[in-house]
């Protein structure tokens, strides 16, 4: 039961993540310059012009990194922080307010707001920190920002809704508590300081970015989740914990997912992959789910336990897993519709599952010559009548390693039931032959047996039709 819980949550969770998703796309088509991103048009013409208009010129001049040094001593000389620069929150809304801002302010207390702009550049020029967040949101005009000496943001850095942004430069920035990037459509260049000293949560959504490499020198985060950039070919990060959730998700169909470094996440998820590397995951402290992916082989021959549930789920080419190491699932597991996947025999060291199992597919195999204890029930379906079902139903020893009252074996066309006590005795026992209405049959079964039972119908519809052309071709060759 628990673990169809986990499922409905999923598909939930799916669902609102592919409706958010289309939404973004369609701010996506309907920006109508759009190239892929090694050919974003963004309007160079009118930007070139702008860029060298008067009021920002000299914004340039003033506050480019080669005064700083002299603008830092004169700050320096008057200790604290200048009142105009204290506010809880500074709200920017004009190029002028942010001259007059960042005139004053080498260091500014409290949070920048960016909630109206029209020119295409925020420059930040001289400016150093930030102690509060730094928020742009919804500026349609903005194509660039930029902080030559900005290296910190004690807050949240988050841009959100910059439908023309193509880049966002800050060279020294190495010190901030959150990225928060979503809804920019059109970014393709990011510059972040090569040794980020201090970082907790990364998240960046719905860019054009190609790839993400900037985390070569941060080895903790509790987030880091990558979703929904439709051309990102390579994540590269050397991270070594993730406390809370690492995830990547809904990128580009091509994505490759390097984490040579990681030992350790707190959950982990892998969705729409076509390569990744785990090569030092010792620990998932709560859920690891492997879904849709496009790869053939999953690798973590390190990985010791799952502390949640392991679910691998529709990757349609999949053929080799290594889970060499794992002994103890303390959740569910699952693995459901790998369509490549002949035999369940990669967890050899598989021990003790708490929570249940579900296994579905056309595998015609399930070897698990270790486990002993499984607290929650047991589902084994496969369209293959190969399958032999009488390991799970009636274990040689008579006691069953399944603690969760129920175990239902579907082996192509036979539906195997029994029913266990809490140590393992089996109580009762039941054979089902489902061949032409398996709805019928299927009463007292749980939710999950619609699944195989919808793909029998078309199996079913498919022999049908063929028959019937098998039929009339015989008809029309004795005629
Ligand atoms: C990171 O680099 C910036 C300049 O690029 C420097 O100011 C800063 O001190 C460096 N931080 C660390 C922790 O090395
Ligand atoms: C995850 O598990 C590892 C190894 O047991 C442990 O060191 C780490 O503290 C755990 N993390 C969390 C967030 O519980
Ligand atoms: C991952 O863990 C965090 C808490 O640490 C939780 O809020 C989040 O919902 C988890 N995500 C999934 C997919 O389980
Ligand atoms: C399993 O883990 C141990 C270390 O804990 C390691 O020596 C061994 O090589 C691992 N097995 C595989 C197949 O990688
Ligand atoms: C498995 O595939 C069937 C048919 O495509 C689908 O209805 C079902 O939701 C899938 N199950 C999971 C757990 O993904």
């Amino acid at each position: 039961m628990r673990s169809l819980e986990i499922i409905a949550a999923f598909a939930t969770l799916c669902s609102s993540h592919l409706a958010f998703g289309f939404s973004v796309q369609q701010v996506f088509d309907n920006s109508k310059d759009f190239k892929r991103p090694h050919a974003v048009k963004a309007d160079t013409y009118n930007l070139n012009k702008r860029d060298t208009a008067p009021a920002f010129g000299s914004l340039q001049d003033e506050w480019s990194a080669d005064v700083v040094g002299v603008q830092a001593l004169r700050f320096e000389k008057s200790t604290a922080i200048a009142e105009i620069c204290k506010k809880d929150v500074h709200n920017i809304e004009t190029a002028g307010q942010l001259h007059q801002l960042l005139q004053s302010c080498r260091s500014i207390s409290g949070t920048v707001q960016i909630t109206d702009f029209m020119d295409p550049v925020i420059d930040l020029g001289g400016l150093q920190s930030i102690n509060g967040d730094f928020i742009i949101e919804n500026l349609p005009d903005v194509v660039r920002i930029q902080g030559h000496n900005l290296a910190s943001i004690g807050g949240t850095f988050k841009v959100d809704s910059l439908t023309s942004l193509t880049s966002i430069y800050f060279p020294v920035l190495h010190h901030f508590d959150a990225i928060e990037w979503k809804v920019v459509p059109t970014l393709t260049s990011l510059s972040l300081a090569p040794n980020i000293s201090h970082a907790k949560r990364i998240t960046i959504s719905d860019t054009s970015l190609v790839g993400i490499d900037v985390l070569e020198n941060v080895e903790d985060l509790e987030i880091f989740n990558i979703n929904n950039n439709r051309y990102l070919e390579y994540v590269k990060a050397s991270l070594k914990q993730v406390h809370e959730q690492l995830s990547i998700s809904s990128n580009s169909r091509d994505l490759q997912i390097d984490f040579p470094s990681l030992l350790w996440a707190n959950n982990l998820t892998v969705r729409d992959v076509a390569s990744v590397t785990f090569p030092s995951l010792q620990y998932v402290n709560q859920s690891l789910e492997v879904i849709e992916n496009r790869f053939d082989s999953f690798e973590a021959p390190l990985l010791k336990t799952v502390g949640g549930t392991l679910g691998v789920i529709q990757n349609s080419r999949l053929v080799h897993v290594d889970f060499t190491n794992v002994t103890t699932i303390q959740g569910g597991l699952m693995i459901a519709n790998n369509s490549n996947i002949e035999k369940i025999d990669f967890l050899p060291e598989l021990r003790e599952i708490g929570g249940a199992i579900q296994f579905i597919g056309s595998f015609h195999e399930t070897e698990l010559p270790k486990l002993r204890l499984v607290r929650g029930s047991a589902m084994v379906k496969s369209t293959s009548s190969v399958l032999d079902c009488s390991k799970w139903i009636t274990p040689a020893n008579g006691n069953s390693i399944i603690r969760g009252g129920r175990i239902v074996c579907t082996s192509g066309q036979t539906r195997n039931t029994a029913r266990v006590s809490e140590d393992g005795k089996l109580l009762d026992h039941q054979e089902t032959q489902f061949d032409i209405k398996p709805d019928s049959t299927t009463e007292k079964s749980s939710q999950g047996s619609s699944i195989v039972d919808k793909s029998k119908l078309s199996t079913f519809g498919w022999s049908l039709a063929f028959g019937w052309i098998v039929a009339l071709i015989c008809l029309a060759t004795t005629q």
